[in-house]
């Protein structure tokens, strides 16, 4: 067996913390109090790798996602991408971060504006970015669609004419539409049935053979990450439980609740199984 090559770290979370404000009803008055949703969050992302973020809902993935990806603020700690501190980042130095770091979200139909076509929405990142106009973008649009497997043809629908599946494309063009150099993917296979899912988690597997994209990959389930991740971080209560390379992970769960959620995975298609033995077969002639 050959040793596993470790990579450069490109993204660095260190310590998050989000407090929220809430609001809480008493019988008289109504009181306000923090509520700690992400508890001293601490975790790496290394070049071309993907880590997977798993946890049941309400433990704290997507808000983690929303500060390092600089959605939201961090009420303490510090994010690190290269040389960037990304929490204090401003103007150009932001504006780059927004290009190298794209954002895949689970319902395509509400994170794509409803009214602007393909054309449109895949060139925005484009646009915003000052590397292209609408007009100018039409033959990198076509080419994006091509490589996410839609249609060139197709570039002037709207994303209500597309199954969830392609509308989950189409957000998938966007994302690498500026050739980032990480995607947080926020559950983006869970709104779409499992034979679809294999499909797309397979796009976002040869992505990342061809371009090299890290991914910080979010989901409840277990079996959709034990796919695509090769490194595994648990969350409970706003805390990475436990953290690991992802076999390890899977045969030798150390913390209980690790164990209890991987009980309630459901089995494993064959399927997903036999092409992820054949992907990692292919795998180990690449050693970087
Ligand atoms: N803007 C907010 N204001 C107050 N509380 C919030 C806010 N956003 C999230 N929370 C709370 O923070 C906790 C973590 O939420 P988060 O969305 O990060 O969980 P999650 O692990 O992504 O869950 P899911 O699997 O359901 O998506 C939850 O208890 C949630 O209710
Ligand atoms: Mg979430």
């Amino acid at each position: 067996m050959t040793e596993p090559t470790v990579r450069p770290v490109i993204l660095a979370a260190e310590n998050l913390i989000k407090d929220f404000r809430v609001s809480q009803r008493g019988r008289v008055l109504t009181s306000r109090r923090n509520f700690r949703a992400v508890d001293d969050v601490t975790l790496t992302v290394r070049e071309a790798e993907t880590v997977g973020l798993v946890g049941e809902s309400g433990s704290g993935k997507s808000t983690t996602a929303r500060m390092v990806g600089r959605l939201v603020d961090v009420t303490a700690g510090r994010v690190r991408l290269g040389d960037l501190d990304v929490t204090t980042a401003t103007g150009p130095a932001l504006r780059e971060f927004r290009r190298s770091v794209q954002f895949v979200f689970q319902d395509p139909y509400s994170s794509l504006n409803p009214r602007q076509n393909v054309e449109e929405l895949v060139s925005a990142p484009l646009r915003y970015q000052g590397i292209s106009t609408l007009a100018g973008s039409v033959t990198r649009v076509k080419e994006l669609m091509e490589r996410v497997g839609l249609d060139p043809d197709h570039s002037r629908r709207y994303p209500a004419q597309f199954s969830g599946g392609q509308a989950q494309r189409i957000g998938i063009a966007r994302a690498i539409a500026c050739n980032p150099k990480m995607i947080i993917c926020d559950e983006p296979v869970s709104a779409l049935d499992v034979s679809v899912q294999a499909q797309v988690l397979r796009l976002l597997s040869d992505l990342q053979d061809d371009f090299g994209f890290s991914y910080l990959f979010i989901s409840h389930d277990l079996a959709v990450v034990r796919q695509v991740a090769q490194r595994v971080c648990v969350m409970q209560d706003g805390k990475i439980v436990e953290e690991g390379e992802r076999d390890q992970i899977f045969a030798e769960p150390r913390h209980d609740y690790t164990r209890t959620l991987l009980a309630a995975v459901p089995t494993i298609p064959a399927e997903w199984e036999r092409e992820r033995r054949t992907r990692e077969g292919s795998d180990d002639r690449q050693p970087s």
